[in-house]
């Protein structure tokens, strides 16, 4: 089998903690051990399109395990996606093979998310050899377990939500934090879980603002002081209203009771990896690695039940993972009392 000499890296879509940590699982061993190049190219797919390049050295590898963000920079760029006609639209993608293959490369490595998988699903079928890496704090990425990032979020707001207890008890207040998710409700319910949320709403569950005000009116009367209230950002509300806003009004409107709200935002997606992701972070990187020493292209490398196992790109690209209602989170959450939002069962 030829020796794999020269391989690209890139980091695409909303950027996370872990990114660094999988940056360098890659390139390490492949630098150090099988004396391979290793080039980092710039803001995910646009970098192969503007040829916007770094050499990664093992120094430049030297401190990023714990560094949040990625050393490579990042963008949404769908180079697949026809922009308006008002553009003079290049072919973007006969651009990144023609670049792909001025480098030299023998593989391209692509870190992201749905929408980076499907890009990379695309390059393959135009002759690049690509290797994905499941990344995103959504956590809604179809034949992994999990994604890095992921772990990190929830930690995020799973402090933020402690810190909301106590100033709700202190004031008697309905606590309401909007977490982010995208489409998928993974880091609502796992920190609402965490975070000891009274009431957490998902997207894949419907939810009644009714039923959200008799759960909190139950609650006062049973002089719980206040109660804390988790919504993924992608839940059904008012187009272009966000999320906590209007579950923050909803409840202030019909119960009356002072009501606040937190939009936890892009902290989710800052600072230093948890060690969890650290750690999947390095095994998802050594993994791709030994995928491209032995040719195996086209496929993300994946955690089931806590194995590495590849799975075709082909079956990726397209699908979402998302929380099914009977998943065994909820079941747990709604042994402990928690509330869905959901009429009450009588
Ligand atoms: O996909 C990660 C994510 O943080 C989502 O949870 C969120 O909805 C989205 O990115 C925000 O996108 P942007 O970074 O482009 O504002």
């Amino acid at each position: 089998m030829e020796k794999i000499k020269k391989i690209g890296i890139l980091t695409a879509g909303g950027d996370c903690p872990g990114l660094n940590a999988a940056i360098r699982a890659v390139s390490k061993p492949a630098i150090v051990k099988h004396g391979i190049e290793v080039v980092g190219i710039s803001s995910g797919f646009l970098g192969l399109i503007e040829k916007d390049y770094i050499q990664i050295t093992e120094e430049r590898l030297s401190g990023i395990l714990t560094l949040g963000g990625t050393i490579l920079g990042t963008s949404r760029e769908k180079p697949f996606k026809k922009k308006s006609f008002y553009f003079q639209e290049i072919e973007k993608p006969q651009v990144i093979k023609q670049n792909y293959e001025e480098l030299g490369l023998d593989c391209l490595v692509c870190l992201g998310g749905n929408g980076t998988m499907k890009t990379a699903y695309k390059l393959s079928k135009l002759g690049l050899n690509v290797i994905g890496l499941p990344k995103t704090i959504d956590n809604d990425i179809w034949g992994t377990d999990v994604s890095f990032g992921f772990d990190s979020a929830v930690s995020i707001a799973t402090d933020a939500i402690d810190r909301l207890h106590t100033t709700a008890n202190s004031h008697r207040r309905i606590m309401v934090i909007e977490v982010m998710g995208h489409k998928a409700g993974w880091i609502a319910l796992h920190s609402g879980i965490a975070g000891g949320g009274d009431i957490i709403l998902l997207p894949e569950i419907e939810y009644r603002e009714e039923a959200i005000a008799d759960f909190i009116i139950k609650r006062s009367e049973k002089k719980h002081g206040s109660t804390i209230v988790v919504v993924a950002e992608g839940i059904r509300k008012p187009e272009r209203m966000n999320a906590g806003r209007y579950i923050s009004n909803v409840i202030s409107g019909l119960t009356k009771m002072e009501t606040r709200v937190t939009v936890l935002g892009y902290i989710q997606r800052g600072g230093t990896p948890s060690a969890t992701d650290r750690i999947i972070a390095t095994r998802y990187g050594t993994a791709a690695l030994d995928l491209i020493l032995n040719r195996d292209f086209g496929k993300m490398v994946a955690l089931q039940n806590d194995q590495i196992v590849t799975i075709d790109l082909e079956q990726v690209e397209g699908k979402l993972k998302l929380v099914t209602p009977d998943h065994k989170l909820v079941m747990s959450a709604r042994s402990m009392g928690t509330s869905f939002g959901e009429k009450e069962r009588t």
